[in-house]
């Protein structure tokens, strides 16, 4: 399918959606979120807004993260984050459920609030709820002075400038980077080492020139867009680092094409969704160049073996053999912060698979930019 230019005129004026300005505005908004927070000297973050020194720090034994939508997602990046830099239990929690399900408050938690706006009830009632039984929660919040910061013990502001679009884009990568940032710190004092400390540290300071590369290859997406753009529904697959990155990037398609997107861990394909595959129903797949690529492709083969067409969202690295697939090469950093860069691609192809069916990408129908009623 080719790509209608006439549709990249966006309404009376012309104007870009403000989603796409806040797409090309993320190197300079992770520049932002990193900026003053990162002692290379060794290898670990500065995060004075949290307001806990480093007995406190020590003494977490968990960590719990409560956001909603895509907030939450890159919540799921930040608890796998959290595990593996700071050997620190963690995990995310939709916190519209959170908040209902009458959960135990425990002492020696951290709780995390993550939002973009600061103003999410669902997010702000669960906080409250914390706080009133004696848990200790900070926030990682866009908006400065919001309901949400100033309802927390303490914080971590993202700096990613204004969000207006509904789809959330900057907000996500910049949330991803402060989980980082809060990884780095957690783990810095507890057992990472100073030289993984400095490897992540240099990490970090080198996506904002990697998020521009991935966003130069705005027109082989928007062709991949196009095509994936006629199926009705489509599946996102990742595993373990991939799978926040696959619901991250079925939610995006959702919100603003309106075509069904289903994610799913690809280890669970097996398990129900195969069932479903065929040459109506494409599939995404995120397959980073790590542990678990051999795995992965294997799977990919048994979508292929059922006519499923593929999107490959890879590292140039990994070798798909005879599979025949839309591949999606995005750059290389440390194994840990990939979930970032193979977020990107799948914002823009929402963007242009949106944009191919003629929809208003920054005012999807059905959904506000921040949800502050319950
Ligand atoms: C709404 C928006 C989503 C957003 C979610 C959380 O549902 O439509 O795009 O991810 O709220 O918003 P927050 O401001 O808390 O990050």
């Amino acid at each position: 399918v080719d790509v209608d230019p006439s549709a990249y005129e966006y309404g009376a004026t012309g104007a870009e959606p403000r989603m796409y300005t806040e797409m090309l505005e993320q190197p300079a908004s992770v520049e932002r979120t990193l900026r003053g927070r990162l002692d290379e000297r060794f290898g670990t973050a500065h995060l004075g807004g949290l307001r806990m020194d480093a007995r406190e720090l020590r003494a977490v034994q968990r960590v719990k993260i409560l956001g909603c939508g895509s907030a939450y997602y890159a919540g799921q990046m930040g608890a796998q984050l959290i595990e593996e830099l700071a050997r620190v239990p963690a995990d995310a929690e939709a916190a519209s459920e959170f908040r209902y399900r009458d959960a135990v408050i425990d002492p020696d938690t951290l709780y995390v609030a993550v939002s973009q706006s600061g103003e999410t009830a669902d997010t702000l009632l669960a906080v409250e709820e914390i706080r009133r039984k004696g848990g200790r929660a900070v926030g990682l919040v866009n908006v400065v002075g919001s309901a949400i910061a100033r309802a927390c013990d303490g914080g971590i502001y993202l700096h990613a400038g204004p969000e207006t679009a509904v789809a959330s884009t900057k907000a996500v990568t910049t949330m991803f980077v402060g989980f980082a940032l809060l990884a780095l710190q957690l783990g810095r004092v507890r057992d990472l080492s100073v030289a993984d400390g400095k490897r992540l540290v240099a990490g970090l300071q080198q996506l904002p020139g990697q998020i521009e590369k991935v966003l130069a290859d705005e027109d082989r997406l928007a062709r991949v867009a196009a095509t994936l753009s006629q199926a009705q529904s489509m599946f996102f697959v990742g595993r373990v680092r991939g799978y926040p990155v696959a619901r991250e990037g079925a939610q995006k398609l959702k919100e603003i094409s309106y075509r069904h997107a289903e994610a799913y861990q690809m280890s669970e394909l097996k398990h129900g969704p195969l069932a479903l595959i065929s040459p109506e129903v494409p599939t995404v797949a995120i397959v980073p160049d790590d542990e678990l690529t051999d795995r992965n492709v294997a799977a990919l083969h048994e979508i292929a073996a059922r006519g499923g067409p593929l999107v490959v969202v890879t590292h140039e690295d990994v070798d798909l053999g005879e599979l025949s697939a839309e591949r999606i090469d995005v750059p290389r950093n440390e194994k840990e912060l990939d979930p970032l860069l193979l977020t990107i691609p799948l914002q823009l192809v929402a963007y242009h698979a949106a944009m191919n069916l003629g929809h208003d990408i920054d005012r999807p129908r059905n959904l506000a930019k921040s949800v502050t009623v319950e």
